[in-house]
């Protein structure tokens, strides 16, 4: 961090939140509230004398709680910058009568109680979001005994604890009384791998290397305290870290394979009983300790949340963002130009976190030491004339590429550097004012025309679309999977650009059986493209419905690429449906369609 501080062409703003971001990749705006300081950042020399005389007292977050802070004080030790900061919700010193002490002993004289926060704007090409993660609150555990024992903390806590620079300076104590413990203990994945709404299902990753990592340094600098993990597996798959464990259990560390189900403390002795069941013996079995570690998980910050919606990310059912192809693009977002960093794309030790954001820097400056950027040739194109300045489109763009101006009653535009080409805003246009270069209407409409030339009630008609289903069909084509031949397949980009005119037009030239086909929910590779899609659909049977086409005949399915098996499946289910469609259900679809009873232009 210093030498970020120091870098001639980096500009940090600390205590400050993104508020808003507009343009795309080599344009990017993005908004800016910093809070207020109330120190001089250029004139605070860290010298401390400020703090001395502050009289209130707070709780230290950094320390865990474990040691108290001022009013005025600094973030943490190594805190860039080194300036002190003041909590003005604590504060006194905004009325001079009432405090000031800060101000008076300050011999550079850098306290502004009247500093404001303040917005800016900045302008830039490629953004890096680094979030961060949080720790898990094991008090849903109840059996843990957490804040109920004095002697149980959290893994965040004891790390402060046993930190040379922490509440004890580095001695390992008991909160209760002071003294060495006898026995610690470490109860694994508290909050982790864990399905009963208290926790989160995933593994968070570091708990057990950290664990390790502890048990290593107490054998070491406490030879006497006896270490006891209590897991359910150890997962120690980075570099170096099965020999790291391996040391752990050569110091003496004992590790025993189940997790208590319940902590308690007796009374007198304040001693702590861990009731366990030993999964190697089959055992119920007792075991005491003088203090017990709680290895808690990691979880998305809660403020996650408000970027993804300012820079249009997208984020995994875990909290945490979705990079957009987990081989291939490990640390790009989806949106053009943004880029991910440690934990912001699920929780990683120090080692991962460094590396993935070398990553992001290396992507971001390939971007900006190129100085332009590649556009796609499947963007949308606009036709000023049919625009109705309805804004649907707009809203649909996943990447917020398109706007519209409704109050001056300007044609919609496309920023072609962040369209990515998914066709969702063609699909969604009511009037045809815009279409997909390469995959235009036209080109679409005269595929499905040519499926069905010859003998159309034999002949299922497939969009799938091009990175999951329609790589399903190839894999299962691969796999020498057999399914119907019966099947057509039509490919777009993403099942976004699945117009319902393609549908019903593929309906009126004789279809028995139409299949709209796309990634899994959250795996669309245009955001969120694919909702469009379902809500399309869903509004194509009821239309269907109300006319008396069954909507049966219209399909919806989301299947992956690695999934040749589903796609040979859903094909085979589908042909038995096309076989109970008859010759008279075609004839009056095609009447409906022919009259346009369903309101939808056709193209015919
Ligand atoms: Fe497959 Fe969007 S890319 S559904």
């Amino acid at each position: 961090m210093a030498d970020v501080a120091r870098h001639p062409r980096i500009e940090l703003h600390t205590l400050a939140t993104v508020e808003a971001a507009s343009g795309s990749v080599g344009n990017f705006k993005v908004k800016i509230r910093q809070k207020p300081r109330y120190v001089d950042v250029d004139a605070c020399t860290a010298c401390g004398d400020c703090a001395k005389v502050c009289p209130v007292l707070l709780p230290n977050e950094f320390e865990a709680g474990l040691m108290t802070k001022r009013a005025i004080h600094q973030l943490f030790p190594q805190a860039v910058p080194a300036a002190y900061v003041i909590d003005m919700d604590h504060c006194l010193g905004t009325n001079p009568i009432a405090c000031g002490k800060c101000a008076e002993a300050c011999g550079v004289h850098c306290i502004d109680y009247d500093d404001q926060e303040k917005v800016f704007e900045v302008e830039v090409g490629t953004i890096i979001v680094a979030t961060g993660q949080d720790v898990m609150d094991p008090t849903p555990f109840e059996e843990y005994g957490y804040t109920r024992y004095e002697n149980v903390l959290t893994s965040l806590e004891f790390e402060r604890l046993i930190s040379p620079l922490g509440p004890t300076l580095g001695h390992l104590i008991k909160l209760s009384d002071r003294t060495l413990p006898k026995t610690v203990a470490f109860i694994q994945c508290v909050g982790s791998r864990c399905d009963d709404g208290r926790g989160k299902p995933y593994c968070s990753n570091i708990c057990c290397m950290n664990t390790i990592k502890d048990s290593l340094l107490i054998r070491d600098h406490w030879p006497d305290v006896e270490v006891k993990i209590f897991y359910i597996d150890i997962r120690a798959f980075g570099k170096g870290f099965e020999d790291m464990y391996k040391r752990s259990k050569a110091a003496g560390a004992k590790y025993i394979r189940g997790i208590p189900g319940e902590v308690m403390e007796d009374p007198e002795t304040k001693e702590l009983i861990l009731h366990v069941e030993n999964g190697d013996t089959g055992r119920l079995e007792e075991h005491r300790a003088e203090m017990v570690i709680l290895s808690v998980g990691m979880e998305a910050p809660a403020d996650m949340r408000k970027l993804q919606t300012i820079l249009n990310l997208q984020k995994t059912p875990d909290g945490f963002y979705l990079e957009a192809h987990p081989k291939l693009l490990p640390v790009d977002a989806a949106t053009k130009g943004v880029f991910f960093a440690g934990t912001a794309e699920g929780p990683k030790d120090v080692k991962d976190s460094v590396t993935q954001a070398s990553a992001a820097a290396a992507r971001a400056l390939r971007l900006m030491a190129e100085g332009k950027v590649h556009i796609p040739a499947i963007t949308s194109t606009i036709d000023e004339d049919l625009c109705k300045f309805c804004e649907v489109c707009a809203k649909a763009c996943p990447y917020g590429a398109i706007t519209v101006d409704r109050k001056t009653k300007k044609p919609a535009v496309v920023a072609e550097a962040a369209c990515a080409g998914c066709g969702t805003c063609g699909a969604e246009c009511a009037t045809g004012a815009i279409t997909m270069k390469h995959f235009t209407d036209e080109q679409i409409i005269a595929q499905v025309d040519a499926m069905l030339a010859d003998r159309p009630e034999e002949k299922i008609v497939v969009f799938a679309c091009n990175w999951c289903s329609y790589a399903g069909g190839d894999f299962a084509g691969v796999s020498r999977l057999q399914y119907p031949p019966t099947m057509r397949l039509v490919r777009t980009m993403c099942s976004g650009r699945v117009d319902k005119k393609f549908v019903l037009h593929a309906f009126a030239k004789g279809a028995p059986v139409v299949l709209v086909s796309g990634c899994h929910y959250v795996d669309c590779h245009y955001i969120d493209a694919n909702r469009w899609t379902q809500k399309r659909v869903e509004r194509l049977w009821d239309q269907l419905e109300r006319k008396g086409i069954r909507p049966e005949r219209l399909q919806l399915e989301w299947i992956s690429s690695a999934e040749g098996a589903k796609f040979q499946t859903v094909m085979e289910a589908i042909e038995k449906i096309r076989r109970t469609v008859t010759p008279e259900e075609i004839e009056h679809t095609k009447k409906v369609l022919e009259k346009n009873l369903l309101e939808v232009p056709i193209l015919v």
